[in-house]
């Protein structure tokens, strides 16, 4: 059985992934809307990713025998000027994210709790991956600046991403 601290902390991160995937969509619909189609294809396949998340920590205290308590999600930001501002923002808001995962974990230790901390190890690694994607384009796009047909070949190339394979919630 799951401690309630633990629980508790888990039925946080919850919420932090929704907003998280919440916030991806306001970018994807603001791109949406200024016709970067490719930069809203990412962000789209970015707030399902995000979703996954959620469910991962949601089917991970069920299968504790703890229960899942959902809380209300924040309003995202709804208007980013450039696409080099709405990655920046993906980058300090994963950044964050690594640092709730990492106390997590630190409430895990807390509290022996074995199985939860072996759970987290996978988000441990996913933030590596998360942070290094969102810096890399935003590297990208401060090269090219005002390049406009960078910018459009850019777009291009984030148009293809294509969903990740579904990972089972609870391995
Ligand atoms: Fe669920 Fe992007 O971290």
């Amino acid at each position: 059985m799951i401690k309630q601290e633990v629980q508790d902390a888990l039925n946080e991160q919850i919420n932090a992934e929704l907003y998280s995937s919440y916030l991806y969509l306001s970018m994807s619909a603001c791109f949406e809307s200024k016709g970067f189609s490719g930069v809203a294809n990412w962000m789209r396949i970015q707030t399902d990713e995000e979703r996954m998340h959620a469910m991962k920590f949601y089917d991970f205290v069920n299968s504790r025998g703890g229960k899942v308590t959902l809380k209300a999600i924040d309003a995202p930001p709804a208007e980013w000027d450039t696409p080099l501002a709405a990655f920046e923002g993906v980058y300090t808001h994963e950044r964050k994210v690594t640092e709730l995962i990492n106390g997590l974990l630190g409430v895990a230790k807390e509290h022996d709790d074995h199985a939860t901390e072996s759970f987290l190890k996978w988000f441990v690694d996913e933030q590596v991956q998360e942070e290094r994607t969102a810096d890399e384009i935003v590297q990208q796009l401060k090269l090219m600046a005002d390049f406009k047909p960078g910018l459009i070949m850019l777009d291009r190339e984030l148009g293809q991403r294509a969903p990740a394979p579904v990972v089972p919630a609870v391995a």
